[in-house]
Order: C-alpha cells, then sequence, then structure tokens
C-alpha cells in the first residue's frame, strides 16, 4: 500500500508579505548563531573527504532524509564528489545498502553547515533543496529557507541551484526571495516525475495524486552577499 499524504494547506493567499523585509534584513545582518562544535567536527571531516578525492565538481543533497536522492545524484554524475547533508540521524540510519564510492551522507544541522562550507570556500556546481519542510503557517515564514536569515548564504554559495516542493507558494516566495538578491526571476515550473522520483517524499507526495513544483537557477558564487559579522 503506497504511503499517502495530504495537499499542503495554509493561511497564506499568497506570498507572505513579510518575504521581502526579511530577505532585505538577512542580506544587511549578519547571522550570530553560534556555530555548533560537532559541526565544525562534521564539516572538517567532510571537508577532509573532499579534498582527498581530488579536485572535482561537488554536488549538494541538502535536507537530503534517507539519503536516496544523494545516491541517484552520485550514480549520475560519478565524475563529481556528492554529499548529503541532513540533521535527523533516524533518517540518515535507515539502511538503503552500500553508498556509491563518491558518496557520503552527513549529519549535520544546515543553517551551520552551509556557513562552513561557504568560509571553507566550498563552490558546488549543483545544489539540490528537495522537498523542505514547508512550515505553511503564516506565523513559520521565518523557518522556510526564503524567510530565514541564512538564506543569503544558500545563494552565496553559487552553482546550479534547484528547489522542488508539493507546495507551489514555496517555490513562487523562493523565487521572488531569489529575484530580491539577485536581479533574476528563476521560472517555478509543474513538472511530472514519470515514474523517476529523485526521492521518497517526491514519489509519496506524487502517489498521492499532489502536483510537483521546482526551480532551477544558475547562480554565480558570491560571498558578498553575506553580510560581515
Ligand atoms: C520533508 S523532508 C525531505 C527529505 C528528502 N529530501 C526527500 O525528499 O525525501 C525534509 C528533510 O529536511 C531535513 N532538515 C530540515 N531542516 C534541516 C536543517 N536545519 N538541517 C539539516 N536538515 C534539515 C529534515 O531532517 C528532513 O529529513
Amino acid at each position: 500500500m503506497p504511503e499517502r499524504s495530504r495537499n499542503v494547506t495554509s493561511n497564506q493567499p499568497g506570498p507572505h508579505q513579510d518575504l521581502s523585509r526579511r530577505v532585505a534584513r538577512a542580506l544587511t545582518h549578519p547571522l550570530r548563531k553560534p556555530l555548533a562544535e560537532h559541526t565544525r567536527e562534521t564539516f572538517a571531516a567532510a571537508d577532509a573527504w573532499r579534498v582527498e578525492r581530488g579536485d572535482r565538481p561537488l554536488i549538494l543533497d541538502a535536507g537530503c532524509g534517507v539519503g536516496l536522492s544523494t545516491r541517484q545524484l552520485a550514480e549520475r554524475h560519478p565524475e563529481s564528489t556528492v554529499l548529503g547533508i541532513d540533521r535527523s540521524a533516524d533518517r540518515l540510519s535507515r539502511d538503503h545498502g552500500p553508498l556509491p564510492d563518491n558518496a557520503r551522507l552527513v549529519r549535520a544541522d544546515l543553517v551551520d553547515f552551509w556557513r562552513l562550507a561557504l568560509a571553507g570556500g566550498w563552490r558546488p556546481v549543483r545544489h539540490y533543496l528537495l522537498y523542505p519542510n514547508p512550515y505553511p503557517k503564516s506565523a513559520h515564514l521565518k523557518m522556510r529557507w526564503q524567510g530565514h536569515p541564512v538564506f543569503p548564504v544558500i545563494l552565496a554559495l553559487g552553482g546550479r541551484l534547484e528547489l522542488r516542493s508539493n507546495w507551489r507558494l514555496y517555490v513562487e516566495e523562493f523565487a521572488l526571495a531569489v529575484e530580491q538578491v539577485t536581479g533574476d526571476r528563476a521560472p517555478v515550473t509543474g513538472f511530472e516525475p514519470g515514474g523517476d522520483f529523485l526521492t521518497p517524499f517526491e514519489r509519496k507526495y506524487h502517489h498521492s495524486g499532489q502536483l510537483l513544483w521546482r526551480l532551477g537557477v544558475e547562480l554565480p558564487h558570491r560571498p558578498d552577499l553575506v553580510p560581515d559579522a
């Protein structure tokens, strides 16, 4: 029996009225949350592995869940180094067999990991945000990546950023936030996975009859987007 999931419901009729103010704030106010020591250690280990693998294209799967997308990306891009990052030990511990040699799963909070990656000079060629938690209540805007103070860091890393969600408004808000920062409007498109699912959430939403939305944008590496602490 396939897992079912309900459509996202929100008390927001359209893009959040505070989005632009929050993006502007993130661009001018440094994120002061201290970096967790354990994330520094996790990052250092991931960075050592990346360096050990030589100068290969880097792909980030941010919020990778159980890591099935990380595996697929590693198989599709054997020349690359692929890192799946998620804060959930439970999800990361699900056994889906050995990972390809060019992939690793890392347990970390992205808010810290992204900042360390930018400070460490990482330049992903591809960066995936696949089905982030939608936080659909209007009061939770600041928990969506486009309303979070870490948003400029996500864009500053650069590369081809791909966001997918079953909530169209999430992707539309993200597109507005990208436009506010870069001046470029990335198109939001519906898509049909056609049985070729990149993630378990993608499969679940599709099998529940939900529409899927995505945005892809090519970003330059722009550390200057992040305000100095
Ligand atoms: C809805 S799930 C999607 C998982 C996977 N991408 C998929 O499509 O199957 C969202 C994932 O984001 C992770 N996540 C949310 N906030 C995070 C954070 N701050 N740092 C790391 N992972 C986070 C959660 O643990 C969860 O696994």
